[in-house]
């Protein structure tokens, strides 16, 4: 069965960049390519590449789990799983890290963009993370792996990973393909709207919460930095406040930038934003609703327990195939 696969790091809190780049978009395809194999997981490990309280982390990961759940996740159609449970990822990282070249890895500007915010304790983990992802993937041999915008160039390094070690080794993983959303793939900054919306920006107002109240969604929307233009036309080179909002609108009630636009015209920023907060309010009750079901339900964990088994199943043969490709132990009977 063809595969499809992708991860969330369980750091900050899950913003809907995250949910309208990413977990919805899930949702979508679970439905829509029911002859693939799904492989959803939280990526843990890869959030220890800065250090992380240990409380604080555990309650991440599993309100992570929770939140792929309560957004629409289908656990009989997607294995679903915690990455640092299925040891195979680590080791297939090692094996990985052998053959990349330090030179590719200083070229990820996410590592350069993090490694030049954080002055010192820059640890060998975030300069090796792509070498960890590009594990997390080809271990699954998925043909698509859905991402936004920003990780476009940490999936180019796992094909190029892919196809060399291909060439030395005798075809072992599937090169996957990124499947980028057209619209959507890039979520900004509701108070920097040339910057992509972060889980770990400081400033809160920068972001919404799949969690937060319906006071504070609307309080954010209402405060977003626009432009004085005061008009609601879609224009993202000259007016990114405005059309960041109206992509959000967009996403989620399906409605044409044209539409909008027209919906708009001769009124202000002011019912545009009103509305908008409502629509997101209303997007995320029912998550909001089905995730205060799940966060200490023995649901969850059964969940996690069958998506675990599967995914250990499929990733320990791989890892153990490639090192008896390479000649590693002892030959393989
Ligand atoms: P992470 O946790 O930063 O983000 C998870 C997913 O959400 C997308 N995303 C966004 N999309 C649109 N607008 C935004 N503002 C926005 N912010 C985040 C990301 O592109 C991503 O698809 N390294 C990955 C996690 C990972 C992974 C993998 C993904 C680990 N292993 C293997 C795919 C395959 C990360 O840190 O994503």
């Amino acid at each position: 069965m063809k595969r499809i696969l992708s991860g969330i790091q369980p750091t900050g809190s899950l913003n809907i960049g995250t949910y309208l780049g990413s977990v919805k978009n899930f949702v979508k395809l679970q439905s829509q390519m029911p002859d693939y194999e799904f492989f959803i997981f939280i990526a843990d490990l890869h959030a220890i590449t800065v250090y992380k309280d240990k409380q604080e982390l555990r309650g991440k990961i599993r309100e992570l789990a929770a939140l792929y759940v309560a957004c629409g996740l289908d656990p009989t159609r997607v294995n679903l799983f915690i990455q640092s449970e299925v040891p195979a990822h680590s080791q297939m990282a090692y094996l990985l890290q052998c053959n990349s070249y330090i030179g590719e890895l200083e070229r990820m500007t996410q590592y350069k963009d993090k490694s030049r915010k954080q002055e010192t304790g820059v640890t060998v983990g975030l300069f090796t993370y792509p070498t960890l992802m590009a594990a997390d993937i080809l271990l699954y041999d998925p043909e698509f792996v859905p991402v936004g915008k920003d990780q476009k160039q940490h999936l180019e390094l796992a094909r190029d990973i892919a196809i060399r070690v291909n060439n030395k080794y005798n075809d072992i993983f599937t090169v996957p393909k990124p499947l980028i959303a057209e619209i959507g793939a890039k979520i900004n900054s509701l108070n920097d709207p040339t910057a992509k919306m972060s889980k770990s920006d400081n400033n809160e107002k920068s972001r919404i919460n799949l969690l937060d109240p319906e006071n504070t969604i609307k309080k954010k929307i209402r405060s977003a930095v626009t432009d004085s233009l005061g008009t609601v036309k879609y224009n993202p080179e000259e007016r990114p406040g405005v059309s960041n909002l109206m992509t959000i609108y967009h996403v989620i009630t399906n409605i044409s930038f044209e539409d909008i636009e027209k919906k708009y015209e001769g009124m202000g920023y002011k019912e545009f934003k009103e509305d908008l907060g409502e629509i997101v309010y209303q997007e995320l009750k029912p998550i909001q609703e089905r995730f205060n079901d799940l966060i200490n339900s023995k649901e969850l964990d059964t969940i996690l327990d069958n998506g675990r088994e599967r995914a250990n199943q499929v990733a320990f043969k791989k890892v153990m195939k490639f090192n008896d490709r390479i000649g590693l132990g002892r030959k393989r009977k």
